[in-house]
């Protein structure tokens, strides 16, 4: 029977750089052996969404659970994003701002500016002009007349006219705005304000809650983090492999760091019920040793190896390796923490053409293991064959979810079509 159990979920998932909203809102459930492909535009916040799934990019807002535990939550920036708005109405009220006439008159006064600017490059441009002219002129070479410079004149006199004229207008355009400003300011709401006011008191306070909420919740994110990713097999674009270390090397570092911290966290549990008086000499003899745990590491980096056709590179470094090769070397190394889900970016992007098949096999034999994954990827005939399902993802937010048949065969979304009439 096939398992409908839930894994990676996502609530209302924001992320923001700066003033930059990246994820607008992502709900979403990935179930276990699932198989998800995220398409989309380019900028369109593919890489960050898979970021924040494993937290190596904290969100900004919502919710990420795991088995249904929340390893992530808060609503800290939507509420701040809410009193931020309540404040600038406010502002504007008080200010007269917000009056229509004001409105328009600021309309106006930003063309004349615009204007304006334009009337000061021209002029910039006709003295300098005007300069040259005036040195040719001296020269006496007769490539240049006392016409060209008169009309040069000309054209900058009648353009210092315009500006003073535009000048005119602007500060008669801001007269009004200040005037109509406080006949704004003289006829204020005060209901209005008395309500805005009241509203900005209530998200303070929301505010002050999440806040709290937030740092708490931070504290168990904090605290569940490492294990969280170790979960998460993650595979990058550029491989990122160590050139410094033999392909072994790499795929050990992670998990035998990991199993010697294990180890001694365990060590030292045991070594407290000793103090109590408990009798704890067998469970301290059967704890692995240092040379144990390497050497189990390696089996299983050799395992593995084996299964992407690579046994015979174990003691090679990096930089002897094709792409290709790199890149199954990547994924036998996120392979080898035993994660629950694989996170592919782009995994075949850097590749030359001529070894993408041998990444995409790899990857093709892991789903139908059935390793649950979701794999950001511009090969939309792998995506067809592989995936169960289908993500568009475009400005932030999902646009499309759909099994491949019919997220290809009947597209909906506008932006999906335009975008798959260019990749298809
Ligand atoms: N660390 C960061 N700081 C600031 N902006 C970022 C950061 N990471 C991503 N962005 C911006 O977020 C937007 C989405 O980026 P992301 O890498 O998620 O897009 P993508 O869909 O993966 O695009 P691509 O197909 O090109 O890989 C882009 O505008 C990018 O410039
Ligand atoms: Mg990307």
């Amino acid at each position: 029977m096939k398992e409908e159990k839930v894994l990676i979920s996502t609530r209302a998932l924001t992320k923001r750089f700066g003033q930059k909203d990246v994820l607008r809102g992502i709900d979403c459930d990935i179930k276990v052996g699932e198989k998800v492909a995220v398409i989309g535009p380019s900028g369109s916040g593919k890489s960050t969404f898979l970021r924040c799934l494993n937290l190596l990019e904290i969100p900004s807002g919502g919710v990420v659970s795991v088995d249904g535990e929340v390893l992530f939550e808060s609503e800290l920036t939507a509420k701040k994003d809410n009193l931020e708005a309540i404040k600038k109405q406010i502002k504007l009220l008080i200010s007269g701002e917000n009056s229509e006439e004001v409105k328009a008159h600021r309309a106006e006064a930003g063309e004349l500016k615009k204007e304006l600017e334009k009337t000061n490059s021209l002029l910039k441009e006709g003295s300098t002009k005007v300069k040259l002219l005036k040195v040719k002129l001296a020269r006496g070479t007769g490539s240049v007349t006392q016409e060209d410079l008169d009309r040069e004149l000309a054209n900058l006199t009648s353009l210092g006219e315009r500006k003073a004229e535009l000048k005119t207008r602007l500060a008669g355009v801001n007269a009004k705005i200040k005037q109509k400003k406080s006949e704004a300011k003289a006829l204020l709401d005060k209901d209005e304000l008395a309500r805005l006011k009241a509203a900005k008191a209530e998200a303070q306070e929301q505010y002050l809650k999440a806040k709290k909420a937030h740092n708490a919740s931070m504290k168990k994110t904090n605290a569940s983090i490492d294990e969280h990713r170790r979960n998460m097999g993650m595979v990058f674009q550029h491989f990122n492999l160590f050139n410094n270390l033999t392909v072994t090397e790499n795929i050990v570092l992670a998990p035998l760091s990991l199993g010697l911290k294990d180890v001694k966290a365990k060590k030292k549990q045991l070594l407290k019920r000793k103090l109590k008086g408990e009798d704890v000499s067998e469970q301290l003899a059967a704890l692995p040793t240092k040379l144990e745990l390497a050497e189990n590491a390696k089996a299983t980096a050799r395992r593995l190896l084996k299964r992407v056709g690579l046994e015979d590179k174990a003691d090679v470094y990096p930089s002897t390796l094709s792409g290709g090769q790199k890149q199954r070397i990547a994924i036998v190394r996120a392979l080898a923490m035993n994660p629950r889900v694989m996170l592919f970016d782009e995994p075949t992007s850097a590749l030359d053409p001529e070894m993408v098949g041998e990444v995409l096999e790899v990857i093709k034999e892991l789903a139908e293991g059935g390793m649950t994954m979701v794999i950001v990827t511009h090969e939309i005939g792998f995506a067809r064959e592989v995936a169960t399902r289908v993500l568009f993802i475009d400005e932030g937010i999902i646009k499309e979810d759909a099994p491949p048949a019919e997220l290809f065969g009947a597209p909906k979304d506008a932006r999906l079509k335009e975008f798959l009439s260019k990749v298809l």
